[in-house]
């Protein structure tokens, strides 16, 4: 074969490899051999550089910047949508229309979902891809056809010409929408942010920005996509007379069609269908607002007319929104149990998915500095499923000026005193042991089921008791008498309350006095030492068997139990030194709330003799003691956190950050169901 053919061979098969790798998604080659092909096609141009076309699979990476867009008048209007808002919405949208034209009564429906990215013209002279721009103003565009080169989906040549018999039309003009795919984003973030650089706030700005900068060699790093689904213009090919046809037409093509369309025969199926997408949305790889549902017969929607710059013929239905932007008023913080602050945003109202928000979370305040969130900045806020509202960021382009920059606090909102930074953590802590704000949290804690499980104890008549000074600490709850209680419950709002003040109040007694007899381990949890779970606690009781030796107990001694490292025995010792804590211990004990360690026996042996647990996340039947107790009764050992030496993580629903660190530790990872096995 001479090299002039073999060139044009080379070229055919590239194209062909990349429409199965970018489109179908469905290579039939390994990378490696792709890329020998693509450097043999590219000694080959080195040698004739006069051969090269626009259509050559190297011209990908496109040609240096310039500094400015030029424009393109697009040959039709690239028109926009209207919306609509749920289903009375589109029925009334049908019986709209149905008044201007009575064939929409017996019309199809063809349904899509409708992309959040960003909308782009792609033309094609002969098959081969010359032109692509922007929508702009839907008469006139920029053009991006270097950015958009770099596109894999983008074919540079109408693929498969000879395979489906398709006449190549001599001029082509499609639409499209290109996006940044979720994950590529959130791994595209990943990598920012690890570098320390500015992170994107969603995929749609992502991809919006990687196309209208004038360096393709920036785009060419993000990896875009696109799927097509009308035709602009068409000269010499097949003229499709149905929306359906149409996407069936652009695959057949070779063009990345959405596989998520369908097409139904009224308006009634297309919605139930629009709104089955609306609770998976989740499960498509892009954001997508909305699904478009849009009348197949093409004769008929065009006949339809517009109003504006939105064609009667379709409609976009919109899927509740979960990122809006609204006005940050203020920073608060707010004080946690351990003392650990934590900022969040107080908001203008807006509501996000028939939800009013005012607050959002701000993570932390490294999160505050590194996207540099000002008081008055106009933010962007998500809320989706059942995570807690959080700000996203900035929108920087809408700043007036007037946006004040946020100083964290240098002492806490609630007690006025310090506040202090640990080594190797985000969190500024209070560790004043008396804050109000944190005593609420700690006696919260301390009550809670899995620690003194006092019954009756809620968190109004806590702030009561607090509020009267008649709770300074803990240990203040064995001192309360009948009348103490009675007054914070006379105080609280009793609306909803059906029992009499004096029976609460005997309740709460008799609360408080069972749970004098609660295990060691429970009183270890319910002081709430940084660090120390429910599992560690146990761990200390049965090693320890008092609080009199656990709070003699060293940075080293701690550490020879298992599962706990340096950090959790240094909180350990930190808080038995602290002069409040040993207040709160003797009169603990003066209180004869002083439980001594179970023995928990001769270690039984068993199957998982000899094997560590960590458990993480919510197994579908045993609860956490179960467990716990489950493996323990077998001979194995469950600790609290993932080091080389743990034999197994058990994975439950909602893993917590132990299954990263097992993961990255190479650690076996078995469910509930295995973990039974285990024994047999
Ligand atoms: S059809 C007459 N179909 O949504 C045709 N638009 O809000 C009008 N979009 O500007 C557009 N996916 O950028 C259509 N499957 C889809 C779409 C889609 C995303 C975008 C498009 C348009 C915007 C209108």
């Amino acid at each position: 074969m001479d090299t002039k053919s073999r060139y044009e061979e080379l070229k055919s098969q590239i194209h062909f490899h990349n429409y199965r790798y970018h489109v179908l998604d469905a290579p039939i080659i390994s990378d490696v051999e792709f890329d020998k092909l693509l450097n043999e096609l590219k000694r080959i141009e080195a040698d004739h550089p006069d051969w090269i076309t626009p259509d050559s699979p190297t011209l990908r990476a496109g040609a240096r910047p310039a500094d400015r867009f030029d424009k393109v008048r697009h040959p039709a209007p690239i028109l926009s949508l209207a919306n609509a808002f749920g289903a009375d919405d589109a029925r009334a949208w049908l019986e709209r229309i149905s008044k201007i034209d009575d064939r929409v009564e017996k019309a199809k429906f063809v349904v899509e979902p409708k992309i959040d990215g960003l909308s782009i013209v792609l033309h094609y002279r002969d098959g081969v891809f010359v032109q692509g721009a922007t929508r702009g103003d839907g008469e006139v565009g920029e053009d991006i056809t270097s950015n958009l080169r770099t596109i894999r989906a983008i074919p540079l040549r109408i693929p498969v010409e000879r395979s489906k018999k398709l006449p190549i039309p001599n001029y082509l003009v499609i639409r499209g929408e290109a996006f940044l795919p979720i994950q590529e984003f959130e791994e595209l973030n990943r990598k920012l942010e690890e570098a320390g650089e500015k992170t994107y706030l969603n995929p749609r700005n992502t991809a919006a920005g990687s196309l209208r900068q004038l360096d393709p060699a920036l785009t060419a790093s993000r990896p875009l996509t696109l799927l097509v689904y009308q035709i602009i213009h068409s000269d010499g090919g097949k003229a499709p007379t149905s929306q359906w046809e149409i996407l069936e037409y652009l695959k057949a093509l070779g063009f990345p069609v959405t596989d998520v369309a369908k097409c139904f025969d009224n308006l009634e199926s297309a919605i139930a269908y629009t709104e089955t997408w609306d609770k998976k949305r989740d499960e498509l790889p892009y954001e997508a607002d909305g699904m478009v549902i849009k009348i197949d017969d093409l004769n008929l929607a065009a006949e339809l007319g517009f109003v504006g710059k939105d064609p009667r013929g379709a409609i976009a239905f919109k899927f509740p929104a979960r990122e809006v932007t609204t006005t940050l008023n203020n920073i608060g913080v707010a004080v946690g149990r351990t003392g650990v602050l934590t900022p969040y945003a107080v908001l203008e109202a807006v509501e996000i998915g028939g939800v009013i928000v005012e607050r959002a979370t701000l993570h932390n305040f490294d999160f505050i500095a590194e996207k540099d969130i000002r008081a008055g900045d106009r933010v962007l806020v998500k809320r989706a499923g059942e995570v807690i509202p959080y700000v996203i960021g900035p929108v920087t382009d809408a700043r007036t000026g007037k946006e004040k920059k946020y100083i964290p606090p240098k002492t806490c909102p609630a007690c006025k005193q310090p506040v202090e930074h640990f080594e190797g953590e985000v969190a500024w802590y209070c560790v004043n042991a008396a804050c109000p704000a944190q005593l609420v949290r700690n006696v919260e804690h301390f009550v809670s089921r899995g620690a003194m499980d006092i019954v009756g104890l809620g968190i109004k008549i806590v702030e009561k008791l607090i509020e009267a000074g008649l709770v300074k600490d803990v240990a203040d709850i064995y001192g309360l008498s009948r009348e103490d209680i009675l007054e914070a419950v006379t105080k609280k709002d009793r609306k909803t309350e059906k029992e009499p003040p004096g029976k609460v109040a005997d309740n709460l007694l008799a609360s408080i006095e069972t749970s004098k007899s609660r295990s060691l381990a429970r009183l270890i949890t319910a002081l709430g030492i940084h660090g120390v779970g429910e599992v560690s606690a146990g761990d200390l009781a049965s090693h320890f068997g008092n609080l009199d030796a656990l709070s003699k107990a060293g940075v080293d001694d701690l550490q020879q139990i298992e599962g706990i490292g340096p950090n959790i025995a240094e909180g350990i010792v930190d808080w038995f030194s602290r002069p409040f804590n040993k207040q709160v211990l003797k009169k603990l004990k003066a209180a004869g709330v002083w439980p001594k360690g179970e023995e928990r026996g001769r270690k039984k042996e068993g199957a998982l003799s000899g094997l560590t647990f960590v458990v993480t996340g919510t197994l579908p039947t045993l609860t956490r003691d179960g467990v716990k107790e489950f493996i323990e009764s077998n001979g194995g050992k469950v600790t609290d956190s993932v080091s080389k030496k743990t034999s197994y993580l058990v994975l439950g629903a909602e893993p917590g950050s132990k299954f990263e660190k097992a993961r990255s530790l190479g650690v076996k990872i078995i469910g509930e169901e295995e973990l039974k096995k285990l024994v047999g």
